[in-house]
């Protein structure tokens, strides 16, 4: 997708009700993984410039996993790390400086925006809202933004990503892409859905052993079903309908799908897992809650060299793009070619 020329004003005209969704142009930056920090963790926020060049995005997280008593210092945390950090952010920054507010239910969701656009939204690339349950929270944001960086005199808009994290959010998902010009992408929070959905899991994100189907059981000569024998058992992903919802959603709006945070860091095998079902169902990125996890997103996220080099083979092959051509024993057809375009356009994107 082209790079936005849009500038902060065009986006202080509200969204005639019933209109249909404007045709967007979100600018396409890698964003596999979305590196989360505590602005509030000195230690943490020491290690930020080192790290600028080495992921696609870091995040200051304002929100869940600060305590109440650091929102402020996490506030001025960032503020400090968007201002003094090097190519973080902005138009020339060699990674994106995203952050997650508070919720808009919160008592300090409003003081984040107006003290963060001011300060660095020259260099804020997205914000993240947590918990959003419909159109209307992204039009409040949307309005707020639009008359913060007009005060400012922002040239670029600071675009807008959704948590997928309520029940009512899930429900209103269409709505929620259409929202605003603004909207760059969505992420699934698998933690406070769980919770809103009254589902028995106790993680974040992942599986559950419990969530399973299980082998029919051998019958015997007479028909009679050994319902005692022993039978393979196949965990079931909890997240496929959600994400699936996700993707197309974000696909009929021209915005991003993300997977969300996986909390079980030691478990980097079912972490890949995880990110990958979501890279394999339309999603572009992931977050990291540690930096192990940058490397299984990078991976996972980025087409495999084999799949870009087949891609590659069935465009050639494909020639005009009409018709169908056998390739290794398999049919190719003008749907292939399109399906081998987005690994190839990916690739591009990635390389550039
Ligand atoms: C993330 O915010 C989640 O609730 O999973
Ligand atoms: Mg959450």
């Amino acid at each position: 997708m082209p790079s936005s020329s849009r500038s902060a004003k065009d986006f202080f005209a509200p969204l005639a009700v019933g209109a249909p969704a404007p045709v967007r142009e979100v600018p396409a930056r890698p964003s596999r993984a979305i590196h989360f920090f505590d602005p509030s963790n000195e230690k943490m926020a020491a290690k930020i410039p080192q790290m600028v060049g080495t992921v696609d995005v870091l995040l200051g997280n304002l929100e869940d996993a600060v305590k109440a008593d650091n929102k402020l210092a996490a506030r001025e945390g960032l503020v400090r790390i968007g201002r003094d950090t090097d190519g973080l952010g902005g138009p020339g920054g060699t990674t994106q400086l995203w952050t997650r507010i508070n919720s808009l239910d919160s008592p300090w969701a409003l003081d984040d925006l107006t003290t963060l656009v001011p300060a660095i939204g020259h260099r804020l690339d997205v914000i993240m809202v947590p918990k959003v349950q419909g159109a209307e929270d992204i039009h409040y944001v949307d309005r707020l933004l639009a008359q913060l960086e007009a005060r400012a005199g922002l040239e670029r808009p600071i675009l807008v990503h959704a948590i997928l994290e309520t029940a009512r959010g899930v429900a209103n998902v269409e709505e929620i892409c259409g929202a605003s010009p603004r909207m760059q992408g969505l992420s699934l929070g698998p933690a406070d859905l769980a919770a809103d959905r009254r589902m028995k899991t106790t993680r974040v994100g992942g599986g559950h052993p419990g969530y399973l189907v299980r082998q029919d059981p051998p019958t015997s000569a007479d028909g009679a079903a050994d319902v005692g024998a022993d039978r393979t058992t196949y965990q079931q992903d909890l997240w496929h309908y959600t994400i699936a919802r996700m993707v197309d959603a974000c696909a009929m709006h021209g915005i991003y799908p993300y997977y969300g945070p996986f909390g079980d860091i030691a478990d980097v095998v079912a972490c890949e897992d995880q990110f990958r079902n979501a890279f394999l169902l339309g999603c572009v990125g992931t977050w990291s809650l540690h930096p192990k996890q940058i490397a299984i997103a990078n991976k996972v996220f980025s087409p495999s060299v084999e799949d870009i080099r087949h891609a590659r083979r069935v465009v050639a092959a494909m020639g005009d793009g009409t018709g169908a051509v056998m390739l290794d024993g398999k049919m190719e057809d003008d749907a292939s070619l399109k399906q081998c375009l987005v690994l190839v356009d990916l690739a591009e994107e990635l390389a550039a």
